[in-house]
C-alpha cells in the first residue's frame, strides 16, 4: 500500500510495462524485436538517414497497434490519482502511446515524444497531429504511401525521441523531481537514460517505489518494490492519509 499524505507531491515515471496489459509490446521483453531488428536499429537518427522508409514502417506498425489498444486498469488508476492529487501529481511517461490521456489523465509529460504526432526533419515547423501510416505496398491492395515531405522540402518524421537525441521537457521534469516527496516508477526496465537515473536524483529525500513484475536494473535505488502487473496492483495501491 502506497500511503500519500495531504502534503505529499508525487512524481510518477511510467514505462512500456504499463501498456503491456493493453497489448502494446514492451521493448526488451519477449517479442520485443521487430522483424529481427532491435529497437535501437530502427529508432535512431542513423536509421533515419539510412532508410527512412523502414523507420516509417516501424512507426506505422506502432501507430496501428496503439490505435487498436485500449487503456487498462493501471492507466485508469493513475487518471483517478490525478483527480485526487491535481497538481500534486507529476505524470511523466517514456511511452509514446496516448493511453494515459485516453484513460483520462490530463497533465502528461511525454519525455520520449508522441506517436500520433509528426514533425519536419529540417525546418522548425511545430509538431502536428498525424495518425496516418506510411508503408510500402501491401498484398491487400492498400495504396502505398511514400515518405511524406514538408513544404520546405524536408522529410516528415515521427515526433519521437530516438536513441542519441535529447528527450523533451527535461527542465520541467527536473523541477518535478526537485519538488517530489514520493517517486514511483512503474513498468520500466531502468536501462535507458536519462529516465533510469531519476530515482537516484531523488533518493534520500523522497520515498522511492517500484511497481512491476521484474527487477529493474536500478532496483538498489528503490526503498519499496511491489512485484506484479501494473493493471492488477495499481487500482488498490494508493491510500490517502
Ligand atoms: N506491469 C508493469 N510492468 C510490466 C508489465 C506489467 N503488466 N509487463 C512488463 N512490465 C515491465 C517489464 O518487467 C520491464 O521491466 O515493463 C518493463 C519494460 O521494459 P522496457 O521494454 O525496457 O521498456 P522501458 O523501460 O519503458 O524502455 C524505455 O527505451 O526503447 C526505448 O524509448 C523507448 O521509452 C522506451 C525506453
Amino acid at each position: 500500500m502506497i500511503r500519500i499524505s495531504s502534503t505529499d507531491r508525487v512524481f510518477i515515471l511510467t514505462g512500456a510495462g504499463i501498456s503491456a496489459e493493453s497489448g502494446v509490446p514492451t521493448f526488451r521483453g519477449a517479442g520485443g524485436l521487430w522483424r529481427n531488428h532491435r529497437v535501437e536499429e530502427v529508432a535512431s537518427p542513423h536509421a533515419w538517414q539510412r532508410d527512412p522508409r523502414l523507420v516509417w514502417e516501424f512507426y506505422s506498425m506502432r501507430r496501428r497497434v496503439a490505435a487498436a489498444a485500449k487503456p487498462n486498469s493501471g492507466h485508469e488508476a493513475l487518471a483517478r490519482l490525478e483527480q485526487s492529487l491535481q497538481d500534486r501529481l507529476f505524470l511523466c511517461t517514456q511511452n509514446v502511446d496516448d493511453l494515459h490521456e485516453r484513460a483520462g489523465s490530463v497533465r502528461v509529460v511525454h519525455m520520449h515524444g508522441e506517436l500520433f504526432k509528426s514533425r519536419c526533419d529540417r525546418c522548425d515547423r511545430a509538431p502536428f497531429d498525424d495518425s496516418a501510416t506510411y508503408e510500402p505496398a501491401r498484398s491487400d491492395g492498400c495504396t502505398p504511401r511514400p515518405v511524406p515531405r514538408c513544404r520546405c522540402g524536408g522529410q516528415i518524421r515521427p515526433h519521437v525521441c530516438w536513441f542519441g537525441e535529447i528527450p523533451y521537457d527535461l527542465d520541467k521534469i527536473a523541477a518535478g523531481l526537485n519538488d517530489c516527496t514520493v517517486f514511483i516508477a512503474i513498468g520500466t526496465s531502468g536501462l535507458v537514460e536519462p529516465a533510469a537515473s531519476f530515482v537516484a536524483r531523488v533518493r534520500g529525500r523522497a520515498r522511492t517505489i517500484y511497481v512491476g513484475p521484474d527487477e529493474p536494473a536500478n532496483t538498489f535505488a528503490f526503498t519499496d518494490c511491489y512485484w506484479g502487473k501494473a493493471g492488477e496492483l495499481l487500482p488498490n495501491a494508493f491510500r490517502f492519509d
